[in-house]
């Protein structure tokens, strides 16, 4: 068995109040479903093994939660039924025959617990007089929370909204719905627990008086921005803003300005460096890592990118698995499609889309310019309106273009072709056959100048009655 105390996340529940096709704990909550943001809280608490109970949409769930924890081995259990919250922690007892000591329970459905407020709870359960210990919060609006109930100033059980009576509900103290418990009382008790509620089930809160009929109930106090927990999608919103902003405070603190945090969404392992920028409305997800004193501007996304340092990101582009280099400039409107390489020095400006591109130092494509499946040497000008034709409707072919070529304004380049070193592709050109290096390449009609032509054209007209 392992290290630490085990941990077992409930996240069978369908989650009725989120009225969705999808179970409610696969909701997304910054890039992860809701459900791995407690497992990870548990994790990096110290538990191991963490159990996850599955009902609803189970094949989903564990497949979710498989991708989001692969070094973790996270085993599972199922509830047959969602007979309720005791029910659910009762699934998972094959998986934890060989425990003893602590468990861990905890809900899906609470996002924003952190692994120092679960060490403490261990802590207030293993050093306490009882078997089991809780997380209480005062809340501004304890409505649909269940309350703790104390006489004689000891916590003597929970009692939920719906069974609650009216005094009982004016309580503001309430159950965040994670517990340290004791992994003998913990199965006795539920044996003997019956489903006599509002809701016909069976109630993990209703252990919390069995346990303070053995001692007393300890109890951990938290803030709210800690314990909500996700029954609709206000309550979703409501944990995403909190999210954020532990996330870019972290950031902040750690070097980087976020000039307007409130707007800025950074998900996922993202690195920053120092002195890294990040403009109003900037997302930030996946594998995105920005060297230091590199600048993105308002409205750009970027996901798994890594943008070297110096590199300036204007406004509005829109990057994906891509890697560029030290110094680029990139955008007002740049797309980075995957597989985009650009080199130390770039400048791609407005309205240029590139794909599996790569492009040699300090070359440029300013403006309105297609580039797939390329391989473009250095100190390369694309003029505007460059078209690398890729598709041919079947396959898409490669397209090679040699240090200090110049391709003048809308040319169109018919993949696959080869320009060599230093040719010169006159504007208007449309390239279908391999150019030589420090060649010239052009396809154009030979221009035709009628002198007063025009001037005629408009008198001719304007004289019609
Ligand atoms: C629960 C607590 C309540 C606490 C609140 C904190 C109970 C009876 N009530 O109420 O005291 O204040 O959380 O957020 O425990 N689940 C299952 N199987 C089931 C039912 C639920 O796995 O049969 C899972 C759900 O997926 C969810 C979690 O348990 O992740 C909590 O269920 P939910 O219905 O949201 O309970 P609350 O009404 O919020
Ligand atoms: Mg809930």
């Amino acid at each position: 068995m392992g290290h630490g105390p085990a941990a077992v996340v409930l996240c069978a529940g369908k989650g009725t109040r989120m009225k969705s096709e999808q179970a409610k704990v696969l909701h997304p909550l910054l890039g992860r479903p809701l459900c791995a943001w407690p497992i990870a809280a548990a994790a990096e608490a110290g538990a191991r093994p963490v159990v996850a109970v599955l009902g609803h949409q189970a094949d989903d769930v564990r497949a979710a939660i498989k991708t989001q924890f692969a070094s973790l081995e996270p085993r599972f259990a199922v509830q047959a039924q969602p007979l309720g919250t005791a029910d659910a922690v009762r699934a998972a007892a094959a998986e934890l025959r060989d425990a003893s000591g602590s468990v861990l329970l905890l809900y899906g459905d609470t996002p924003l617990l952190t692994p120092a407020t679960l060490r403490r709870l261990l802590d207030a359960q293993g050093s306490g007089r009882g078997p089991l210990a809780l997380v209480s919060c005062v809340a501004v609006d304890p409505y649909g929370y269940g309350r703790l109930v104390r006489e004689g100033g000891r916590v003597v059980r929970v009692v939920e909204e719906r069974d609650a009576s009216e005094a009982e509900r004016r309580i503001v103290e309430v159950n965040a719905g994670v517990y340290a418990v004791d992994a003998d009382f913990l199965w006795k008790a539920l044996a003997s627990l019956k489903p006599s509620n509002a809701q016909g089930e069976y109630y993990l809160t209703d252990v919390v008086a069995l346990a303070a009929a053995q001692g007393e109930v300890a109890v951990v106090a938290a803030d709210f921005e800690e314990t909500a927990g996700v029954n609709d999608r206000v309550d979703l919103a409501a944990c995403a803003r909190e999210l954020r902003r532990r996330i870019n405070q972290a950031h902040m603190r750690a070097g980087v300005t976020l000039e307007d945090p409130d707007s800025t969404t950074i998900e996922g392992p993202v690195e920053l460096a120092a002195d890294v920028v990040l403009e109003a409305f900037v997302t930030l997800r996946g594998r995105t890592r920005v060297a230091e004193g590199a600048r993105i501007g308002q409205g750009s996304v970027l996901s798994d990118v890594e943008l070297g340092a110096q590199t300036e990101v204007r406004p509005y582009c829109v990057m994906e698995q891509s890697r560029v280099g030290a110094r680029c400039v990139l955008g007002p409107f740049a797309r980075l499609r995957p597989g985009s390489e650009l080199a130390e020095g770039v400048h791609l400006g407005n309205f240029v889309e590139t794909k599996k591109a790569r492009i040699g130092k300090g070359s440029k494509a300013n403006h309105l310019s297609y580039l797939g499946d390329a391989v473009l040497g250095a100190g390369v000008n694309v003029g505007a309106g460059t078209i690398i034709c890729n598709y041919d409707g079947v396959a898409k072919h490669l397209t090679e273009v040699g240090d200090g070529v110049f391709i003048g304004s809308d040319t169109q380049l018919l993949a696959p072709v080869k320009v060599g070193e230093g040719a010169f592709i006159a504007a208007g050109t449309t390239v279908t056959e391999d150019v030589p290096a420090d060649a010239l390449a052009l396809s154009r009609t030979p221009q035709v100048v009628k002198p007063g032509w025009a001037r005629k054209r408009r008198e001719r007209l304007k004289g019609k009655p």
